[in-house]
């Protein structure tokens, strides 16, 4: 399990409870605990109710669910939601609110890391959003069509996404800080017809080289035909090497656009996006959304997790290179028609004061933000927070891992003033949204625990066997009911949706995550129990790491497994054996760490690399990954007579106690 017992019995040993205020609760959005009867009653009903309450549709759907148990030698779809409904997510995040008032509300507020800024209202976002759909249909683009966005957090990011699903094409978003590599398999495995990238975008003041990294990535991607180029302004327009018939500048194409584009009807069903994300084996995985289900689920959790009102401004630090960049920073709070803050770079820059900076100029009031972050914010002290007015938030929220206690309590006094209730939002790329949250309205909060499953939504802590676990006993996560925004299928590769998300428990959702809970029935996350480890909040396999490694010359085999990290949460470590003529030394870890770098980019990089003659294995030689986690987790070591030596791992055990002080 992912925890040890000390460890879970600790958390929940906790009393420390803290209510909404009863001004808070009166305000609330959603501020009646009946809803959640209402909706595990009738489950199918409380969701047609949400689909109509959040979503303009063109048609009304005929049904709201269908599915059937995804099962090997089966095809999608195997999940079918609002069946018959038509509708547009751009049409909804974009075209719907300037028919009212907000045509003049600011939509993004954006905010460079050197300082520049940018408003674009509703009608702005309208027009802008249409001319480059204009752009994208004369390139040759079509429903269906796949085009990659690999650009800095500039407004551009959300426009391009937004003018891809007017006219039905399906966006494939890649982080900016992955590298050339990552970029080129996403592309190739997304057969995209098109590439938007930039000059580069601004991070901790220096240049990230977009568009070098694009030029290297597309040496190998036959399938792209045109790159679009922003021009961020990282470098004068007259440096940046542009390929003659394949590279075209942004803005020139935008000089030259229709301005009215009208939306494509879409079906419920049709895709929306696909979003790679790291799974247990070496390949990344595309999480295929589509459009009704998907809008409907990240529409309703936005505005009932964060009280979401018409004059909040709201900013979520994530980057739209990742699922809650796309479901809290575009889909969800545009869909209700909010203001959202958006800024490109990082929190240290130029002072460690500047998140706190942004939110006292624009005066956020719904600000949300990662554990690794909070974190890191506690280690550099209340000083830098302490320098601003941040009496305009009322409400905080955390993603993306396990938050601790300690962290939780932090940002609870020192960036809500003991003010503003946290929620602590469980969900993952494939959910889509948020599942397992407070209500801030309704919900007494516990520090560390992201409490219950929303209206709607219906999760389990069960055992090997799929029984449900007795209190406070750890086990695996699972989702018992399909819900809207569920990821259909893995793009090109069903079979592996099935085997990862629905063998293990047929018929139920299994999260790959491990819970426990406690007596009043709130959840405790506790961390993934594969191979997947999660560093700052950003989703890594393991054994994509080693399939890399052993790709160097040096390496003969590799085992990669999650250290706990204080601020980062986890971060990789990994064994080596290396090869005849190489020598172990301090150069060679470098040099490893730099491979990972250059294959997957900055966020994988190892740690540690630990040189060994050989790797703990079995008399069948497969790797013992568990006992390796033991060691890193300084749990005792579990059973180990199956092992071929068993002096490696004790070996090895040692060798990194010297190293940690373990
Ligand atoms: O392990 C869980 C952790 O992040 C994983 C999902 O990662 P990803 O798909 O990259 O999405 C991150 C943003 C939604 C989950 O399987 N996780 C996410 N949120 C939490 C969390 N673990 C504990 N508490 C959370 N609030």
């Amino acid at each position: 399990m992912a925890m040890v017992a000390s460890t879970v019995e600790a958390l929940l040993s906790q009393e420390r409870l803290i209510e909404p205020s009863a001004e808070f609760r009166e305000r609330a959005v959603v501020n009646d605990p009946s809803i959640y009867e209402e909706a595990s009653r009738d489950f199918e009903g409380f969701w047609a109710k949400i689909a109509e309450e959040f979503v303009t549709w063109f048609r009304k759907w005929d049904k709201v669910l269908e599915w059937t148990p995804p099962q090997p030698g089966t095809q999608p779809p195997w999940f079918k939601w609002f069946i018959g409904g038509r509708l547009n997510a751009c049409y909804n995040c974009v075209d719907r609110h300037v028919r009212n008032w907000r045509r003049t509300k600011a939509a993004i507020i954006w905010e460079g890391e050197p300082g520049d800024e940018r408003v674009l209202t509703y009608q702005d976002l309208h027009r802008e959003v249409q001319k480059f759909a204009n752009v994208l249909k004369s390139l040759g683009v079509k429903k269906g069509d796949r085009v990659t966005i690999y650009l800095p957090m500039i407004p551009e990011l959300p426009i391009a996404m937004l003018a891809c699903a007017r006219i039905g094409a399906i966006h494939n978003v890649v982080f900016g800080g992955f590298s050339a590599e990552a970029l080129r398999d996403r592309i190739n495995d997304s057969q995209s017809k098109i590439l938007i990238t930039a000059d580069g975008g601004w991070r901790r003041g220096n240049i990230v080289p977009l568009k070098r990294n694009s030029d290297e990535a597309l040496k190998e991607c036959p399938t792209i035909e045109k790159v679009i180029v922003v021009h961020r302004g990282v470098m004068d327009a007259t440096h940046v090497p542009m390929v003659n018939g394949r590279d075209l500048w942004w803005h020139r194409l935008m000089e030259k656009a229709k301005l009215e584009c009208p939306c494509e009807e879409m079906d419920s069903e049709d895709p929306l996006y696909i979003l790679y994300t790291s799974g247990t084996t070496g390949k990344p995985k595309g999480q295929l959304h589509v459009t009704g289900g998907y809008l409907v689920g990240v529409a309703m959790t936005t505005k009932w997790v964060f009280d979401l009102k018409d004059e909040d401004i709201y900013w979520c630090t994530a980057d739209i290179g990742w699922v809650t960049g796309h479901s809290y920073i575009v889909y969800g709070p545009l869909a209700n028609g909010a203001t959202v803050v958006m800024y490109e770079g990082a929190p240290d820059y130029p002072d460690r004061d500047r998140f706190w900076a942004i939110v006292e100029k624009y005066r956020v009031n719904i600000f949300y933000t990662s554990p690794t972050a909070i974190r890191t914010f506690m280690k550099w002290g209340e000083e830098y927070p302490r320098r601003h007015d941040l009496s305009s938030i009322r409400l905080l929220g955390t993603v993306g891992e396990p938050i601790n206690p300690e962290a939780w309590l932090w940002y609870w006094e020192h960036i809500g003033e003991k003010r503003c209730p946290v929620v602590d939002t469980w969900w993952q790329t494939e959910t889509g949204c948020i599942i397992i949250s407070p209500l801030p309205g309704i919900t007494t909060l516990k520090p560390g625990s992201a409490t219950k499953p929303l209206p709607g939504f219906f999760a389990e802590v069960v055992d090997e066997n799929g029984n449900p676990c007795s209190e406070g006993s750890q086990g695996y996560l699972i989702l018992t009911k399909p819900w809207p925004s569920m990821s259909r299928t893995l793009w090109g590769d069903p079979e592996r949706y099935i085997q990862t998300y629905w063998t293990r428990f047929p018929g139920f959702y299994f999260t790959g995550d491990a819970s426990v809970k406690d007596k009043d029935g709130y959840f405790w996350l506790l961390g993934r129990v594969d191979d997947v480890i999660n560093v700052s909040g950003h989703r890594i396999s393991t054994m994509e790491l080693e399939s890399i490694l052993v790709e160097h010359p040096a390496v003969a085999e590799a085992a990669v497994i999650g250290r706990k990290d204080e601020i980062k949460g986890q971060v990789p470590v990994g064994f080596v054996t290396i090869r005849e003529g190489f020598t172990q030394n301090e150069q060679l870890v470098q040099e490893l760490k730099e491979y990972v770098v250059k294959r997957i980019g900055p966020i994988a990089r190892p740690a540690d690399i630990f040189f060994t003659s050989e790797l703990p294995k079995t008399r069948s030689g497969k790797i013992m990954r568990r006992l390796l986690r033991d060691i890193a987790e300084g749990r005792a070591l579990g059973d180990t007579t199956t092992l071929t030596d068993p002096e490696v791992i004790q070996h090895l055990k040692q060798m990194y106690e010297e190293r940690y002080g373990e």
